[in-house]
């Protein structure tokens, strides 16, 4: 009896950080750093296994890999570019990595979200219309100028969306070393195996004729 009333506490307390863990960014790091050594084979849990840290460098913890702007000469006219675990091994472990985007005139990034991480912005030059829609189905919007911020917060779609008659730059910064991205329209009509044109049909009352005309736009 004495222990079911002990148990009972201690069963919501478990229940209650299984139902936050999913709330949490990225753990945080138990040592200096864990620069990636990405030649350690598949086996990965929240990150990727350290290089031996006499084999580490300066060079580890410094990168060029948002130094060039991506080539907007796409049928988007955007491009994004990521300083991410992946480009830049030494944020293994950090909990944040960053984007650029450049957008030509009229680009867009596509409506998109990231599960792992809130994404801040910064405007560094142009015009862009910026917005997500929260799970309440309300969408919130501005245009955003150089010089401006905007937070998109996490896992919820969201955009960008040249609206200047310049070229537009954005920073993003991540609380996640590899915040993951999932592109609305990619996912639903360019996925691999693709997902059945009657459910599409269904789920966007319209005839197949037209989910598969969209496929055909992501490939599938
Ligand atoms: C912008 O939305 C980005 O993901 O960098
Ligand atoms: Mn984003």
């Amino acid at each position: 009896m004495k222990m079911q009333s002990m148990a009972r506490p201690f069963l919501l307390l478990c229940f209650t950080l299984f139902l936050l863990s999913p709330c949490r960014s990225d753990s945080d790091p138990l040592q200096d750093f864990c620069v990636a050594n990405r030649q350690a084979g598949d086996i990965t849990v929240d990150g990727f296994p350290c290089k031996p840290s006499s084999s580490v460098v300066s060079d580890d913890f410094f990168s060029m890999a948002l130094s060039k702007g991506g080539n907007t000469n796409n049928v988007f006219s955007a491009n994004v570019t990521s300083a991410d675990v992946l480009s830049f091994p030494g944020l293994n472990t950090l909990g944040v990595s960053m984007n650029r985007i450049d957008l030509a005139p009229g680009g867009l990034n596509l409506p998109h979200s990231h599960p792992r991480a809130t994404e801040l912005g910064f405007v560094l030059q142009g015009q862009l219309l910026v917005g997500f829609v929260s799970t309440s189905n309300v969408f919130y919007s501005k245009i955003v100028n150089e010089g401006e911020n905007f937070v998109i917060p996490r896992g919820l779609v969201h955009f960008q969306y040249n609206v200047g008659k310049e070229k537009a730059l954005v920073i993003t910064a991540f609380n996640s070393q590899l915040p993951g991205v999932v592109l609305a329209p990619v996912s639903l009509f360019g996925s691999n195996p693709a997902i059945p044109s009657d459910v599409l049909a269904k789920a966007f009352q319209v005839d197949q004729q037209v989910v598969n005309l969209i496929k055909s736009k992501f490939g599938n």
